[in-house]
């Protein structure tokens, strides 16, 4: 996908059920959004920037992190989680840092050169078309010294979550069109040395990519049939689903039933989850 095509998608139905389903992201990924915010260097941080931050639940936490003296600002292409982020920056907790939100490609939006002191970003940079132009705009906007602290998912078949409801969904649907490999999306940045050498390209030190293998609670509905139903509202069985609005669903979620049989116990869903945490400095 083109960043015009990622407009439309964040902006149209998926960017919408985005918005709705934010609570229950914020709750989901709230595990790894700690770990995150443990491993970055946030010591002195006053301007920070979180990159496709959707939502905010993320912007808050960083926020929350920072505490009052500092600004956190969130940049996003999607205005329904646009809308959704705003609401936190108008209710803000005591102590916090200040929060504003821009509607902007991060790619290439003109952010004042040399000001933040603090890239953030959970989930939100692996869909640029060309990543090494906008990792260098990225670069650009930071002070010298200031931290680059991103996650992204490792590889597709590393992450059970997507892969196995994946394959088991195709077994009753055609399979989607192959895509280059690492097409912009949520698995663009499995490899780690291609991301090092975009980050390097973009003129970043210091990479560090750790290994985040955990599990995360997908659903705690009360069945695995109603948990199969929460699951297949993101991720890669969502966009298949998308392509194919007269799949025979039953069918489907049958087959994604037999296949997370093992994962799910006394009304929790947990997955195993495969991430990097991706630090990096501005020389
Ligand atoms: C997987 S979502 C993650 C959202 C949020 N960080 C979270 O963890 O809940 C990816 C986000 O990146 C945003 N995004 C995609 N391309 C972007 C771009 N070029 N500039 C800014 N945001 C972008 C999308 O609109 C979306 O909100």
């Amino acid at each position: 996908m083109s960043n015009a095509q990622q407009f439309e998608y964040w902006n149209g139905e998926a960017g919408k059920r985005w918005a709705q389903d934010d609570d229950t992201m914020a709750r989901l990924l709230r595990p790894v959004t700690e770990a995150l915010l443990d491993h970055a260097q946030l010591a002195g941080c006053g301007n920070a920037l979180d990159v496709g931050c959707g939502g905010g639940s993320q912007s808050l936490m960083l926020a929350q992190r920072l505490g009052e003296d500092a600004q956190v600002t969130g940049v996003d292409i999607s205005a329904p989680m646009l809308a959704v982020a705003q609401a936190k920056a108008d209710s803000l907790p005591a102590g916090c840092a200040a929060l504003r939100f821009v509607q902007a490609d991060a790619s290439d939006h003109a952010f004042e050169p040399g000001s933040f002191d603090l890239v953030f970003s959970r989930f939100g940079v692996m869909f640029f078309d060309d990543p090494p132009a906008a990792f260098a705009n990225i670069h650009g906007a930071m002070q010298p010294g200031a931290n680059l602290a991103f996650c992204c998912w490792q590889g597709i078949k590393n992450n059970t979550w997507a892969w196995i409801p994946l394959q088991a969904a195709l077994q009753h649907l055609p399979p989607p069109e192959p895509m280059p490999p690492n097409a912009p999306g949520p698995f663009a940045f499995g490899d780690a040395d291609r991301v090092t050498g975009i980050l390097e390209g973009a003129g970043f030190s210091e990479i560090s990519m750790q290994p985040l293998l955990t599990r995360l609670r997908f659903s705690s509905a009360p069945t695995l049939g109603e948990a199969v139903r929460d699951l297949a509202r993101i991720g890669p069985l969502s966009r298949l689903l998308a392509q194919h609005p007269d799949a025979p669903t039953e069918r489907v979620f049958a087959a994604v039933e037999t296949a997370l049989q093992s994962w799910f116990q006394e009304g929790a869903l947990e997955l195993p989850v495969a991430i990097w945490l991706v630090t990096a400095t501005r020389p």
